[in-house]
Order: C-alpha cells, then structure tokens, then sequence
C-alpha cells in the first residue's frame, strides 16, 4: 500500500445540498420492493442458474411477497429468453406480481425483449445506459450529449413497440447506470430527456432508477444525490424513484435505508446480497432491519431457513455465517456475560414483563424468522455459567439453583476450554454427570429408611465407605437432617445443609427426580452435591453424600 495513497487516490467530492433534509427524515412504512435476483444476481454467479433453478428461485420470491421481480435479460441468451416464456405460457406469474426485464438501448435487443414479454399480464422494461465519467471516457469515448443520445434513442425504440404489447400492463423504467459516480446535473438531464419521450403521469409514472453500480463513496453522498434528484428533477409526482445499491464499501444497507430517507420510493436488491463483486444490496437485510423497528416490511421471512436454502441450492452460493439475520451464528452468543444476559432477557420475555421485545444481544425473536432458541446459546472455552445453565436446563430440564451455576460454570469451563472446541449440551450433562452424580467415594449409599412425626426424625442407613459397609443411624427435624446427623455419628466432618431444591427431571415410567444440596462445614467452607433417583427421599441422600464426597 502507498505511504501517501492521496498520490493515487482522491476523496469523493460532496453534493451541495447545504439545506438537506435526509437527516431529520424517520422510515415510517416499507419501500416497493424489487428483486433482482434472477438478473443481477445470476448474472454475478460463476455458472448462471438454468431454468429449472430459476422457475424455483422465482417461485419463492413470490412466496416472500416481491411484487415486482426483475426476471432477466431476455435478449443476452436462449437460457434467457425461454424462461421469460415459461413464466408467462405456463401462467407462473401471479396476477399481482409484476416481471421486469433489462435491456440496452440497442434496438435488436430491444425487439427481442418485446418479443418475450408477449402475453405477460404485467411487465415493466427496464432501459439503462451508463453515465459517468469513467464510463463516457474509457468504455463508449462519447460527449455527454451522445450519451444522452443513446438513452433517448432507446427509449423512442421502446415506446415504438409498446402497440406490440397489447393486454399487458406495462411500465418503463430507466437507470442512468453509474449514477452514484455521475455529476448529479447530468444525470438529472438524461433523466428527463428520457422522461421527455415516455411522457410519465403522476397516473402512470416511470420509474427512475439511480443505481450505486459501484459504491464510490459514503453513503450520506449517495443521500444526498437521491434528495439532490428529487427536488431538483422535473416533474417528480411523474416518477416512481428507486434505489439499486451494491455494496463495493460494505454500506449497501446504509446507503439503501439513507436513500429512502432521502425520498426514495423504491428498492432493487437481492437476497442475501447476491451480486457482482461485494454483491448487490441485501434485501432480507433491509427489510428485518424495519420489522425490528416495529414496520410492516410486506415481504414474508417467517421460515427464513427455507429462503437460504432454495437460494443456496438454486445459485450455488452459501450465506457467511455472520450474515444479518440470516446466518448460522448471528442468534448464537457463545461469550458468558452474552450468554448470561440472553438467558436472563429471555426469561423476562417468556414471562411477558415487557410490552416489546428488549432483550440484549438480540435485535429480534429469532422465533419470528423460523430460528430457534435452540440456536441462541451455544458453549466452547470462552462461555460462562450463563450458557452452560441454560443448555442443561433447556436440553434436560436440570433447573441449576444460581450459586450452583457458579459453582459449576468455572468446572465445566475449564475442561471445555482443555477440549478447545465447542460442546454439546449431552457433553456438558455428562460433565455435571460426573462431577456430582456419579461421586460415590468414599460415601455411597446403599439403603436409607427414615421414620417420623412432626419434626422428629429417625433414620437408618447402610453405606459403603471406602469400599467398608457401614450401618449408620440418626436422628432429626426431617429425614435429611437424620441423615447428616447419621453421618456425623459414623465419622463424617461436621457439617450442616445450607440449601436444598429438588424437581422433577423427566415424565412417565422413567421418572426420575434431581435434588440439589449445598452443605457447610464448621470450618465455613461450602459445596454443592447432586443426587438423582426415581425416589425423591433417596435423591436427596444422594445429594448430601455427593456434596459430602466433594469437600
Ligand atoms: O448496478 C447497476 O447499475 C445495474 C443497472 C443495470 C441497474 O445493475
Ligand atoms: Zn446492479
């Protein structure tokens, strides 16, 4: 990289627009959406998609919501062209659904667009020619007169033909391609020279499209052109204006929701973000970003899973696991105060403490978009108490009492973090499994009775310690007292209990109960102990062994 990179490069210059309203601007209902997976997207994939993926990827676009799906570039292939035919002859496209198509200002191409598009109900043609300097100067070597020339041209061709498209619904759009890297000046001139031949009516507007072909600057720039056009651009109530970003800076998103700030009525993007180079804007993105604002976004993630996987399947690309909303580990926390304070917001959430969703760490329910708690906590060497509480309680309903989690967080941490990988919630159980149920040295009962009225309690119990049976007696306010007092008399360390729970652990035949005991010494020291039995009585007595076993 150059020392000095102002040799080379040189910082985009700003639009004057020193009394811009963008900024004081709130989002208060969803754009017009259109997709643009089937054309710009498969237009950036290594092997384009056939018809067969295409008519799947088309099919659940309509079944997310898109009104308007930019379907092609009918002229560039047979591939093209055939299922442009298919999607009309075999009546795909639903009556509220709107196919476009892209087309230069070339008029053989055009023709050949018109020709696919016969019978369609409704379609929108879609004009472009580009418009920056880099463009007029290096790629056609023409003056910004003759590139107007070409823009009006192909749109006289287009509108020459329109008697042709007889019973179809059909609107026109234009992109002055490159308009984020065109003087805003010109780029309004060619827009309404285009304009000048369609003719749009505040009854019949013509979209005007102003695409971020390259991200050349931020995305306040790119504000501030969209609110340039529209204030400046004659006849605005004629035009339906439209944002295309790709994401070259990584701010497609920003720029898209800046844009609709800026007056922008309109939204081309693609799923995930499929694209040329860094991709075009993220469409899922944008619209989850409006629905965790409380907006209706009209398009329809409820089984997000389902998208992702017709999308990878049919274009043969994958969604990064850290992509919004949309990635494999964008609803998991795998650090323990993220873990912790999950668990907690969730808790508050289920028992319905708080009017709308406030949860930390999670910008929406993963449960509105098909993702599942499940997916939410996951535990490797960097986690807490918080995570591994939470799976064990979720996977096996072991409901940790609180001190207990941190006695057992810091154990189950250090050997997670000696696996150096992620665990599974039965690897953590057969952690805790070990560390607290299976501890039966050099105690383990065998037998335990207890009798009683009142607060008056006897027990008798046969042990093993140390491999030795032992017949233990004792007395009690309760038959766990019994018991510590029986194990006293028979040479334990004094000790008392200095919290008990118990619960349920598992329904029908397999019943099974789960006791958890914390006892202290006279010497202060404290541990926790587990025990698990059908019995609860026999639970409990494991529990003071277990603990007893872990001092
Ligand atoms: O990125 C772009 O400029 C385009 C146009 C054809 C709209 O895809
Ligand atoms: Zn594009």
């Amino acid at each position: 990289m150059l020392k000095n990179p102002a040799e080379k490069y040189r910082p985009y210059p700003p639009i004057h627009l020193p009394d811009r309203r963008w900024p004081n601007q709130v989002l208060r209902h969803a754009p017009i959406w259109c997709s643009v997976d089937l054309r710009d997207g498969n237009q950036a994939l290594a092997v384009p998609m056939n018809v067969a993926q295409k008519l799947e990827l088309f099919q659940s676009l309509v079944n997310c919501g898109f009104k308007e799906i930019e379907v092609g570039f009918p002229s560039a292939s047979n591939t093209e062209f055939a299922f442009n035919r298919r999607l009309i002859e075999e009546n795909r496209i639903p009556d509220d659904v709107t196919i476009q198509v892209l087309v230069q200002a070339r008029e053989d191409l055009i023709e050949r667009t018109v020709q696919s598009l016969v019978g369609a109900k409704s379609v929108i043609i879609h004009l472009y020619n580009s418009t920056s300097p880099a463009q007029r100067r290096v790629v056609f070597g023409k003056t910004q007169d003759e590139i107007k020339a070409i823009a009006v041209q192909g749109a006289r061709w287009i509108h020459e033909r329109l008697p042709r498209l007889k019973g179809t619904r059909v609107r026109l759009q234009y992109s002055p391609e490159s308009f984020s890297a065109t003087e805003v000046e010109f780029a309004k001139e060619i827009s309404e020279a285009v304009m000048d031949v369609w003719q749009p009516t505040a009854e019949n507007k013509m979209i005007l499209n102003l695409p971020d072909t390259v991200e050349v600057a931020m995305p306040n720039v790119y504000a501030d052109q969209i609110e340039w056009i529209s204030r400046n651009i004659r006849n605005r109530e004629a035009l339906v204006i439209s944002l295309h970003t790709h994401n070259d800076r990584g701010t497609g998103v920003a720029a898209t929701e800046l844009g609709l700030l800026a007056g922008a009525d309109r939204v081309e993007g693609t799923l995930f973000g499929n694209g040329e180079r860094t991709g075009n804007l993220d469409l899922v993105t944008v619209a989850l970003n409006l629905y965790m604002h409380g907006l209706d976004p009209q398009l329809d993630f409820t089984d997000l899973n389902a998208v992702r996987e017709v999308y990878e399947r049919c274009t043969g690309m994958t969604v990064p696991p850290r992509q919004p909303y949309a990635g494999e580990l964008v609803f998991t926390a795998f650090s323990g105060s993220h873990q912790d304070a999950i668990k907690k917001g969730l808790a508050e959430w289920a028992k319905a403490r708080q009017p709308h969703w406030d949860v930390p760490y999670l910008t929406i329910d993963p449960s509105d978009i098909g993702r599942e708690y499940h997916e939410v906590i996951r535990v490797n060497g960097q986690s807490g108490k918080g995570g591994v509480a939470f799976l064990l309680e979720r996977e096996f309903g072991i409901e940790l009492p609180k001190d207990l989690q941190r006695e057992f967080g810091p154990i189950a941490n250090d050997l997670v973090d000696a696996l150096g990988r992620e665990v599974k919630a039965e690897e953590l159980r057969t952690m805790f499994w070990r560390e607290y149920i299976e501890r039966t040295q050099p105690w383990e009962l065998h037998h335990f009775h207890a009798d009683g009225v009142e607060r008056l309690f006897e027990c008798r119990a046969s042990l093993r310690r140390d491999g030795r049976e032992v017949a233990v007696t004792g007395r009690g306010n309760g038959p766990i007292a019994a018991f510590v007092d029986a194990l006293v008399s028979a040479g334990a360390p004094p000790f008392s209990v200095a919290y008990y729970k118990e619960h349920a652990l598992s329904a029908g035949t397999e019943a099974s109960a789960i006791a958890y005991i914390q006892i202290k010494t006279t010497d202060g020291h404290t541990k926790w102990g587990a025990g698990v039995d059908t019995n609860i009585e026999l639970a409990s007595m494991k529990a003071v062994l277990s603990a007893l076993n872990r001092l």
